[in-house]
């Protein structure tokens, strides 16, 4: 089963927050493109938009956040920019291209044209990812930029956002009771 992405909302951003630190100083320097202390994360955290930006995460059974994707909106340029991360002890299990092309739908749902992505040259996985993705990437000095040209959105691609969005409610509620639950059951 693909793994079920769902919205956040700005009352996770203690999550969000946790989740970015417990990655690794090397992790961190992937991500962001340059080291990130504990208290910068929390400055990015905070300074994330949910009235303007949409951001995705994966949740673990025991509600762990385990994935997280950023979609950064510009409506100026009519430009969705997106990060990822994923914890690693849940990598390689397609947690990554689920956030990638997660973001992508909403992008184009809310009638965005462009999708970039900006990483280090050495991040053989995140280029692997967006060429997988479909997206072209333009490598040099020690950068990497990802871009696609995206498609207008179509009636279905509506009904598909709109029924993952239910069924990953669903997930979390379902993860969120089961803590609940008496193990000896
Ligand atoms: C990049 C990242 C989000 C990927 O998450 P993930 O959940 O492991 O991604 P997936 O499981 O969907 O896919 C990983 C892919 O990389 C491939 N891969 C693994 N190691 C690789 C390598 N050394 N070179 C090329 N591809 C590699 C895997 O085979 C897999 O591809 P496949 O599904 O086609 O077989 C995760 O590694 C991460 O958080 N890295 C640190 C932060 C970062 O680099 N963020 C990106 C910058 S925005």
């Amino acid at each position: 089963m693909s793994a079920m992405v769902q919205k956040l909302v700005a009352f996770q951003r203690g999550e969000i927050v946790r989740h970015l630190q417990c990655l690794s100083a090397g992790d961190r320097r992937l991500r962001f493109g340059t080291y990130m202390t504990d208290g910068a994360i929390e400055n990015y955290v905070r300074g994330i938009s949910f009235a303007r930006d949409k951001v995705f995460g994966i949740h673990e059974y025991d509600l762990t956040l385990s994935g997280l994707a950023h979609l950064a909106l510009d409506s100026e340029r009519d430009a969705a920019e997106l990060g990822l991360s994923v914890l690693p002890g849940h990598r390689g299990r397609g947690y990554g291209y689920a956030l990638l092309t997660r973001a992508r739908l909403h992008a184009r749902t809310l009638g965005y044209k462009k999708l970039y992505m900006h990483c280090l040259a050495e991040n053989q996985v995140m280029i692997h990812l967006a060429r997988k993705a479909g997206m072209t990437v333009v490598t040099a000095q020690g950068e990497a930029d990802a871009h696609a040209q995206l498609t207008d959105a179509t009636y279905g691609d509506l009904a598909h956002e709109f029924i993952g969005d239910q069924i990953a409610l669903v997930d979390f509620l379902l993860k969120q009771q089961a803590r609940w639950m008496p193990r000896s059951l």
